[in-house]
């Protein structure tokens, strides 16, 4: 019995199945508003109701940010199709690295982070957050630091955009802001175990509209 459990564990291990990570549902790829009215209706909301969204709303959230569209193709755009963006997750248990080929969050950390991505204005930290990070080695950044930096940053704005319009289009009262990571870069970056070249562009705070 032992050894059958033993065996189990391996496998699972093996197969990437770690009892840490948790696996998303689909995302929703159809219904919602229509593309064209979502954009009319696109805003910041900074007034949410306490509470993470529901990993439905944030296997969506997180597809329309920077999941596969099509084979290996990004729901997103980056220069040169370096694909340069990792997004972490920030929930009231942990803080998770969106895997999105496996479509899986894995778990960087355990506890509540929330509030450190948000020491200035004070009304994300009971909420969704999403760091929308670049990996500026991608862009040769030791020999082409401003043009990587330029890259890195239009990245997250693709990313970010796409988050907008499936929080205002999906119909579910979700709400969404960007933030600049600047104020709490350092910080969250050590939090998280970056790399030298790993940069938090935005802070992507998701939430269910009061
Ligand atoms: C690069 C960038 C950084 C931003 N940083 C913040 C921020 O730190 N805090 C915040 O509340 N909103 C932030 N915003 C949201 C803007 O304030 C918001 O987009 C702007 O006021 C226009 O409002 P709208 O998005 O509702 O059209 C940022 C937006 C962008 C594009």
């Amino acid at each position: 019995m032992k050894k059958t459990a033993l065996v189990l564990i391996l496998a699972l291990t093996g197969l990437g199945l770690n009892a840490q990570n948790i696996k998303l549902p689909e995302p929703q790829k159809d219904g919602g508003e229509s593309i064209l009215k979502t954009i009319a209706v696109r805003q910041s909301d900074r007034s949410f109701k306490d509470g993470d969204i529901s990993m439905q709303d944030l296997s969506t959230i997180l597809w329309a940010g920077f999941g596969y569209s099509h084979g290996d193709k990004r729901t997103a755009p980056t220069a040169m199709n370096r694909q340069d963006i990792s997004l972490y997750v920030f929930t009231e248990k942990g803080i998770y690295l969106y895997n999105a080929k496996d479509n899986t969050l894995e778990l960087i950390k355990k506890g509540d982070y929330r509030r450190d991505t948000d020491r200035k204005n004070g009304f994300a930290g009971k909420v969704t957050n999403i760091a929308i990070v670049s990996d500026l080695e991608k862009f040769d950044v030791e020999k082409e630091h401003h043009r990587a930096n330029i890259f890195a940053a239009m990245s997250a704005a693709y990313v970010s955009e796409n988050m907008y319009l499936a929080a205002d289009g999906m119909k579910r009262n979700l709400g969404t802001v960007t933030r600049y990571a600047a104020h709490q870069e350092k910080e969250v970056a050590e939090i998280l175990n970056l790399g030298k070249y790993q940069r938090i562009l935005l802070f992507q705070t998701v939430g269910y509209k009061k």
